[in-house]
């Protein structure tokens, strides 16, 4: 499948190239639009995490100057039906998390929105709310699928209780991760208009076509009525894949007032309207015999979802693919919760189970008297266990090796507590890391000019990631044209059809279709017209559906993580100098942004690891840390040295140009590795995130 091509652009770190645009702010961004006659919406949100709404009393914001409309489910326009019930803004009275939108203000300007929204008084009938994860909760259940229809909910291989009963070695400990919100420096921002033209939004997404799909179904429109534009993104890690309330919210004051209408949340409102990724306790068994051969893994996993939706998180999945042990055992069971509907956020599945697999490898690495780096080596398996497919390339060993040298890993006395510097315990850790390759159909056009400018059209989005500048080399390669001659156009759902930018799957499938598309100009140029451009321009199309490949392969991304953590002794406070990624992911299309995304996702692991963590009163169903002041994210001063590797890895088998997707894999072992090298350091395992002080003062 692998074409030859010669890549004049591929491979090069190119500038972004919309680096002058974003540093000079002229990239416009959802709500910088300027439009004509706009109001401005703010919504109300619950007090209450279930119940319903007994009375809205809004006449005090109606009398402020400058209100529109107050909005709510007392005069709101009809909906149709949605699969989550989340987004049926104001179509009944009932509250089913403590943040839902109850009513909303649409003013003149923004600041008499908000202020008219503090007017509105809001009475409850409240029910009593169930928000807490609880492994003994009696409610859990085994969903019908996880990962949205993607992954079975458990997967039973072998005898996994007899191996575990006669394993010589027995590891059983149950790991822990936090509710963690997704934190965009964009936050969630709609401009709608609806006019003549239907519906044009604004919109700050991840993926215009699928914010298309949603808005057409639920105020009843054809799809080719909604024009959603979204050319540039702060960000999005999952948070905006799907349409949330506020999209919703902003359409149906547009509706209403017949005016366009502006809506950002505040960041304070992300933590109830976004998404987050769920909290999980996982169970984790793990039987060896005395040479550190795995011979059983069970990976059992609770997580909680919500009454509006059922979105089931795959932590589990990942523990079917990484060793070689021949009775597995992976489960999901979920909570459902008067909370709102869990989401993804970066490396959704990996992230967490990657955490809890590979405490327990370093674990079992020690209870077996092995190095952690051998003992994932003595477990490589030949074939995907999960499938029985071969792997289409599988660097994890690679990375481990190349990592362990570069680390300086050898010189690593194994016993805790071995090194201390003044009144710091050092210690170092390593841990695995993968990440799936994904695919969605997509398509694209190119079209030449006769004087030999071409433009490329797909409906991809760059939310920060660098797609536009690596899609445009890949576009110019194969059109074998200079990159100044290429414009790429994306971020339009008016263009060709595409996937959204998620599971890292971007480049590997919008490239796909470029790649076609850009192929059969260049093919039709040459042998329809001679090498000459026509006059009138000539244009193509190409479209990618499925990866037929992937029926024989299995197909991922591998990577190995290195951390050196210092511990106070006396305060308990925790470092991380030094942390080394190393990555086995395909092509690498664009070094200086690919080295971005893995760098990127190292520190958010590193951010995981140290400080994130959504705090629940379970009084009242919400998230209390709802800022930045209370929401611990890293910064420059808790970041280190970051390095960042790749190996050469030429996968013929994944697409025609061998790339495999970087832009999650990075976050995936990092908060780990971390949990490893502060147990080498302390001799205290944590194995409940985030790693906090408190954990070494005993
Ligand atoms: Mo990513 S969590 O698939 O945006």
């Amino acid at each position: 499948m692998k074409m030859q091509l010669i890549t004049r652009s591929i491979g090069a770190p190119i500038n972004r190239i919309d680096g002058i645009q974003k540093a000079t702010g002229k990239a416009k961004y959802a709500y910088e639009y300027p439009v004509e006659g706009a109001a401005y919406a703010f919504p109300v949100q619950s007090t209450i995490a279930r119940g319903r709404v007994s009375a809205i009393d809004a006449s005090a914001a109606r009398a402020r100057p400058g209100v529109i409309t107050v909005l709510s489910h007392e005069n709101a326009p009809r909906l149709a039906h949605l699969a989550n019930t989340e987004l049926e803004v104001f179509q009944t009275d009932a509250v089913a998390y403590h943040g839902q939108f109850v009513a909303a203000v649409v003013a003149e300007t923004s600041e008499i929105a908000r202020q008219a929204a503090e007017l509105v008084v809001v009475h409850y009938e409240e029910l009593p709310h169930h928000v807490e994860l609880r492994a003994d909760d009696k409610a859990l259940y085994k969903p019908p699928t996880v990962h949205e229809g993607q992954d079975v909910t458990d997967r039973f291989d072998g005898d996994v209780e007899g191996a575990l009963n006669s394993a010589a070695v027995l590891l059983d400990q149950t790991y822990t991760t936090p509710a963690e919100h997704n934190n965009p420096l964009e936050t969630h921002a709609s401009i709608a208009i609806w006019d003549n033209a239907g519906i044009t939004i604004y919109d700050s997404n991840q993926g215009p076509h699928a914010i298309r799909d949603t808005i057409a179904t639920a105020f009843r429109q054809p799809p080719e009525r909604i024009h959603i534009i979204t050319q540039y993104v702060g960000g999005g890690f999952g948070s905006k894949l799907s349409a949330h309330p506020p999209i919703i919210l902003a359409v149906m004051a547009a509706q209403v007032t017949k005016r366009p209408v502006k809506l950002a949340l505040t960041r304070q409102q992300m933590f109830s309207l976004t998404g987050y990724r769920t909290p999980t306790i996982q169970r984790i068994r793990l039987g060896a015999d005395n040479n550190g051969h795995l011979t059983a893994i069970a990976h059992d996993v609770i997580e909680q979802t919500s009454t509006s939706y059922e979105f089931a998180e795959h932590v589990a999945v990942v523990a079917r693919r990484m060793y070689a042990a021949p009775n597995r055992r992976t489960t999901h069971r979920v909570a459902r919760l008067d909370m709102p509907v869990p989401t993804y956020m970066r490396a959704p599945g990996e992230c967490s189970g990657m955490f809890a697999l590979e405490s327990a490898m370093d674990e079992l690495a020690i209870a077996c008297g092995i190095d952690p780096i051998e003992l994932r080596i003595r477990n490589e398996p030949t074939i995907d266990p999960e499938t029985g497919h071969p792997f289409s390339s599988r660097g994890l060993v690679a990375c481990l090796r190349e990592g362990a040298r570069r680390f300086g890993w050898q010189q690593r006395d194994p016993t805790p507590r071995a090194r201390q510097e003044g009144r710091w315990l050092i210690g170092t850790g390593v841990a695995s890391s993968t990440y799936p390759v994904y695919y969605s159909p997509a398509s694209a056009s190119a079209q030449v000019d006769h004087k030999g400018n071409y433009q490329v059209h797909i409906d991809a989005t760059d939310i920060g990631t660098g797609a536009r500048t690596a899609l445009t080399q890949i576009a110019a390669d194969v059109l074998e044209a200079p990159l100044e001659q290429v414009q790429l156009m994306i971020g339009n759902s008016d263009q060709p059809a595409a996937g959204y930018a998620g599971g890292s799957s971007g480049t590997d499938s919008w490239g796909w279709a470029i790649f076609n598309a850009a192929n059969a100009l260049h093919t039709k140029l040459r042998d329809e017209c001679g090498g000459v451009i026509p006059a009138e321009g000539l244009s193509a199309s190409g479209t990618f559906d499925a990866n037929p490949e992937l029926q024989q392969f299995a197909m991922h991304s591998f990577g190995a993580q290195f951390a050196e953590v210092h511990i106070n002794r006396d305060t308990g406070e925790i470092r991380v100098p030094r942390l080394l990624g190393v990555f086995a992911a395909g092509n690498i299309v664009n070094p200086k942004t690919a080295h971005s995304q893995f760098m990127g996702g190292m520190t958010w692991g590193l951010s995981m690891a140290l400080h994130e963590a959504s705090v629940l009163d379970p009084r009242f169903g919400n998230y209390v840390n709802h800022d930045f002041a209370g929401y611990h994210i890293a910064t420059n001063a808790d970041v280190g040295t970051i390095d960042v590797v790749w190996l050469e890895e030429d996968d013929p088998h994944v697409n025609p140009l061998g790339t495999k997707g970087i832009g999650e894999i990075g976050i995936v072992g990092t908060a780990a590795a971390i949990a490893n090298a502060a147990y080498h350091a302390t001799g205290i395992r944590v194995r409940d995130l985030p790693i906090t002080l408190d954990k070494f003062l005993s």
